[in-house]
Formats: C-alpha cells, sequence, structure tokens
C-alpha cells in the first residue's frame, strides 16, 4: 500500500485514501503445467505455504458464503470467517454451532463457497461446494482435543441469538464452567459439529502485473465425479 499523505480517519478521507490504494503484483505467476492434477493437493500446498509466510496470520482462516431463502422465493448470500480445521480426502472440514445462522442456512440450502484470501502472497483461492455435517465422532473427536475454556464457550453460546448484555454470556459461561470443571471430560454440545464441503470447483489465483492475473479453475466433471476439468479465465 502506497499513501502520498498519513490516513485520515474520517469515512470521506478514507474513502479517498482507498481509491488510492493500489499495489502493483509480482512476477511469480501461475502455470498449468506447474499445477498438482489434483486440486485438493495443490491446495494443501498452497496453504502449507500460506502458513509458513509470516505476514499470513491465521493461513486457514476462510470466509464463507451462505444462502438465506424466504418463503417468497427471495434469495441472500451472508459471508464470515470460518477457520480450515480438517482437509479429509477431498473435504475440506469447519466446526460451528448447527443452530447460528450458518447453521441454519445450510439445513436449508447446502450450497457454500469458501474463499482464502492471502493477500500478503498475491493468491486467493475460491471455491465452491456443498456442505454436508460430518459424523458424530468426528465431531467428538475434534471437540475434545479443544482447549477447555472453547469447550465451555461452546457450551455458553447461543451462537448468533440475540443477547441482552455481555454479563448474560458470562454466568452462561461460570455455569458450565463449574458443571464441566477444568480437567473433566467435557461433552460435546449436542448443538455443535462439523460440516464437510465437498467442492464442486476450485479456482487459484495468483497477482500478476498490469492487471494481467493468473486464474486457474479445476471444475468436477459432471458426468465422472473423480476427475477434473481444467480452465483458465480471463482476470
Ligand atoms: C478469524 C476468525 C475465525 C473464526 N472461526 C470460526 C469458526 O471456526 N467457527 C465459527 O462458528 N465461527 C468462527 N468465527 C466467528 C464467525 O465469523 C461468526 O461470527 C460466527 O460463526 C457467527 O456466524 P453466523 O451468525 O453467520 O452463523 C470466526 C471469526 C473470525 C474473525
Amino acid at each position: 500500500m502506497t499513501l502520498d499523505t498519513p490516513m485520515s480517519t474520517d469515512a470521506a478521507s478514507t474513502s479517498q485514501n482507498i481509491r488510492d490504494m493500489r499495489r502493483s503484483y509480482g512476477e511469480a505467476g501461475l502455470h498449468e503445467s506447474a499445477l498438482h492434477s489434483d486440486p485438493i493437493e495443490q491446495f494443501s500446498r498452497w496453504l502449507a505455504e500460506a502458513a509458513l509466510n509470516p505476514y499470513i496470520v491465521e493461513a486457514n482462516a476462510m470466509v464463507l458464503s451462505t444462502i438465506e431463502g424466504d418463503l417468497a422465493g427471495n434469495v441472500r448470500p451472508a459471508s464470515r470467517t470460518v477457520l480450515l480445521k480438517d482437509i479429509d480426502g477431498e473435504n475440506l472440514t469447519f466446526f460451528t454451532n448447527y443452530h447460528s445462522t450458518k447453521g441454519r442456512q445450510i439445513q436449508v440450502n447446502p450450497h457454500v463457497a469458501l474463499l482464502f484470501p492471502w493477500y500478503a502472497m498475491e493468491r486467493q483461492v475460491a471455491i465452491k461446494g456443498v456442505a454436508t455435517p460430518v459424523s458424530r465422532e468426528i465431531t467428538d473427536e475434534y471437540f475434545a482435543s479443544r482447549p477447555w475454556g472453547s469447550q465451555i464457550g461452546a457450551w455458553a453460546s447461543s451462537q448468533s441469538e440475540e443477547l441482552a448484555s455481555r454479563e448474560v454470556l458470562e454466568a452462561a459461561y461460570q455455569e458450565f464452567a463449574a458443571k464441566y470443571p477444568e480437567g473433566s471430560r467435557v461433552p460435546t454440545p449436542p448443538h455443535w459439529g462439523g460440516y464437510a464441503v465437498r467442492p464442486t470447483s476450485i479456482e487459484f489465483w495468483q497477482g500478476r502485473y498490469s492487471r494481467l492475473h493468473d486464474r486457474l479453475i479445476f471444475i468436477r466433471n459432471p458426468h465422472d465425479e473423480a476427475s477434473w476439468e481444467i480452465g483458465r479465465l480471463y482476470p
């Protein structure tokens, strides 16, 4: 980011300043010949590189977009960040509260999008797919590996519901902390668990000079679920 003047923080100045923010993207390109033929392998490779990059915090953070529909047929997208916690075969898994807004939306319409924005590497990976709850065994195994405080937090939070005050949340936390003291086995809340997203398309984006970015996309072959077609898109 290069700015000529120090950033003012009022809305009008910020708006002007973000217009002037402009980076030119680097030399490293993405060529078909360098792509792994399996997009999950290619994704794993980029994730590992992002995790090693000191300028990227939480390389496994992804923006999850879901769809909300109403009875009148209106559909509206919604996005939020979640953490990728497992790559299981060809599925990407995250954990959440099944009664949350996202959980309810997925229950009605399991089509989701995932976005990994790795700006410091001039990369993003954009995925479309279908989310399915994972088995109770997988959820329990992951839940047991979480720190005690996070386990209690999962019990205390009716995620996405209106909360009267911070004190109400902290009282709920204390209540569950007393019920399941530190060091004891905390059971998995029944409303909490994982979703496995099975990708239908995976796009790898690499920034290039003059906005001539590389975009290589894998699309699952509709006639052969096990194979992928690879294409290149205009930037
Ligand atoms: C870096 C980061 C990681 C997050 N990871 C998770 C996560 O793994 N699971 C989750 O349920 N919420 C996570 N959240 C909180 C969500 O973004 C969101 O606020 C919450 O899940 C409620 O979303 P919903 O009301 O749309 O269902 C994370 C937020 C941030 C900023």
